[in-house]
């Protein structure tokens, strides 16, 4: 990767993604885009509306990028609540972003996720190659996307390569929608109230993932060797898998009197049971050495630490 064009630059991964790749590769060499601009853009920024069939072609074009990481998407609860806006966002933006890349020559990453897995899914330990009927919109979406990124290899030879995420955990943007997103409020609730109201049942597994490794994933799967490559779209990656109880034991390590309690959503109670409890990631290891440096202990403490310097900065 030289130069690199970003969709959904302001999400969730985005955000933080488009400020380590301007690190790594150059404050120029990388295209921020999303469907609105900040108000404050800190680099080069394109607003970008990925269901308009030549805006990402256009840009990648005019930037004369060589890599897409495309991540504007739908998260699996707002899929659920509006699943036709999922379909044209999530497949209409892919297919664009996958013509842009065809049209151009260019190597392309966009995220899949654990919600490309369904109810019929091995549960425990989920292998890399297996069952995927997934329940949900968003699963669909992401099904379809891994289908759709391989086809753009075999017939076009389009460089496309991706990771199906667990849930992100960041203290910088918020996650939208998502089933995962209670892993991130209970930190700003600890610190905020010293109390949570849980959306997810005690005992609901799934794995799980600190932004810092999902990046570096990211970064070291785009510049892997790809003759490497057996897999491509996409690989099981994660760096834990936990329920509720396994966040709250944490967290009280660092506030002792943390509390939570339950008020279960049934839509993304039903979204969280139809995905695994853990995946497997070998095939990642294997092939491209994928490892991830944070366990729940040690996330627990910088996301703690991060949130109070947080709030304190945006209080004084
Ligand atoms: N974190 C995502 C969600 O909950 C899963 O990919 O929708």
């Amino acid at each position: 990767m030289k130069k690199i064009l970003v969709t959904g630059a302001l999400g969730q991964i985005g955000s933080e993604l488009t400020d380590k790749l301007r690190g790594t590769y150059g404050e120029d060499n990388v295209i921020a885009s999303d469907i609105r601009s900040p108000e404050n853009p800190s680099g080069i920024f394109e607003e970008i509306d990925v269901t308009k069939e030549k805006e990402i072609y256009e840009a990648a074009k005019k930037y004369n990028v060589d890599t897409i990481i495309h991540l504007a998407a739908l998260l699996s609860a707002k899929a659920e609540a509006f699943p036709k806006v999922a379909w044209e966002i999530n497949m209409g933006g892919l297919v664009n972003a996958l013509e842009a890349a065809k049209e151009l020559n260019l190597k392309f990453f966009t995220p899949s996720s654990i919600g490309a897995f369904g109810p019929s899914t091995p549960r425990d330990n989920t292998p890399q190659d297996t069952l995927q009927r997934p329940t949900t919109m968003y699963g669909v979406n992401k099904v379809a996307g891994e289908l759709l990124c391989d086809y753009y290899y075999s017939r076009f030879g389009v460089d496309t390569r991706g990771v199906r995420f667990p849930g992100l955990i960041s203290y910088v943007t918020p996650p939208g929608g998502g089933t995962t997103d209670y892993a991130v409020e209970i930190y700003y609730e600890a610190i905020r109230k010293g109390a949570y109201t849980s959306y997810i049942a005690q005992g609901t597994y799934m794995d799980m993932m600190y932004m810092p490794d999902a990046l570096n994933a990211i970064i070291k799967l785009m510049e892997a060797d790809p003759h490497q490559l057996k897999h491509r779209n996409a690989f099981n990656i994660t760096a834990m898998s936990a329920a509720p109880e396994q966040f709250v034991e944490a967290i009280r390590k660092q506030v002792p009197d943390f509390k939570i309690d339950y008020q279960v959503d049934p839509v993304r109670q039903a979204i969280a049971e139809s995905w695994p409890n853990s995946i497997n990631a070998d095939a990642a290891k294997e092939e491209w050495g994928f490892e991830a440096e944070y366990d729940i202990d040690r996330m627990t403490v910088d996301m703690l630490k991060k949130i109070r310097e947080k709030i304190k900065r945006t209080s004084s």
